[in-house]
């Protein structure tokens, strides 16, 4: 359900290519830079719009609660940014294609693939990395609830699959058993710790609502 929305959120609508919709996201951004409406279907401005490789333009994202502002090629995934140019490295990047999960973060609660995510497509949206799982100096009820269930081996796919299950749990506070097999169901584990993933999220789950829900 969860997976099966994230990759047809990351796949390309029928009908619009990949240098159509990198050309639109181009031209949103600089419409951003320049302070000039970009419109659809305006020539003028179509036209007017190059992009060279290596060339930045300006972002606002606001990650965790905190609003950062950078300088980034359009063509940079969140994944991208988030490990390489603000060193979130909780966010783990494993085939980079959008096929094993390892790079989920939340993008407006709703658990995203960071590295199908173009960085400018998330812009106005609340993005949720590992790191805000955190209370404080402690884990998040998740993160605890798979370190008291032993719901990993390698941890590879672990914050992916902490990722999946806090998106869950956001929009469904009490999953069932099969609610939670499909939430995690676009997270891989090449390790088969799915058992103990499945115990943990309903810890998890137990542990929010005794507290009262919050993240
Ligand atoms: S690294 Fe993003 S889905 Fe595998
Ligand atoms: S714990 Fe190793 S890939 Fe999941």
């Amino acid at each position: 359900m969860e997976d099966n929305h994230r990759k047809k959120k990351n796949a390309a609508e029928p009908g619009v290519t990949r240098r159509h919709f990198l050309t639109g996201t181009g031209l949103g951004a600089v419409g951003l830079a320049t302070g000039v409406p970009a419109v659809e279907g305006d020539t003028k401005t179509d036209s007017a719009v190059v992009i060279e490789a290596g060339q930045t333009v300006p972002v606002t994202l606001q990650i965790n609660g905190v609003r950062k502002r950078l300088l980034v090629e359009p063509r940079w995934s969140l994944a991208y940014v988030l490990r390489e140019q603000l060193v979130m490295t909780g966010t783990k990047l494993g085939c980079d294609r959008g096929e094993c999960g390892a790079c989920t973060v939340l993008v407006d609660d709703v658990p995203r693939y960071s590295c199908m995510t173009l960085t400018l497509e998330a812009e106005d949206s609340k993005i949720t990395t590992l790191e805000g799982l955190l209370d404080g100096e402690e884990l998040g009820d998740v993160q605890r609830a798979f370190a008291e269930k032993d719901a990993f081996q390698c941890g590879y796919c672990t914050p992916g699959q902490v990722m999946a299950v806090e998106g869950l749990l956001r929009s469904n506070p009490d999953p069932s058993i099969e609610e939670i097999r499909t939430g995690v169901s676009g997270n891989l584990c090449r390790c088969g710790t799915y058992p103990n993933i499945f115990k943990a999220a309903h810890l998890a789950a137990d542990m929010k609502r005794g507290r009262g829900g919050g993240s």
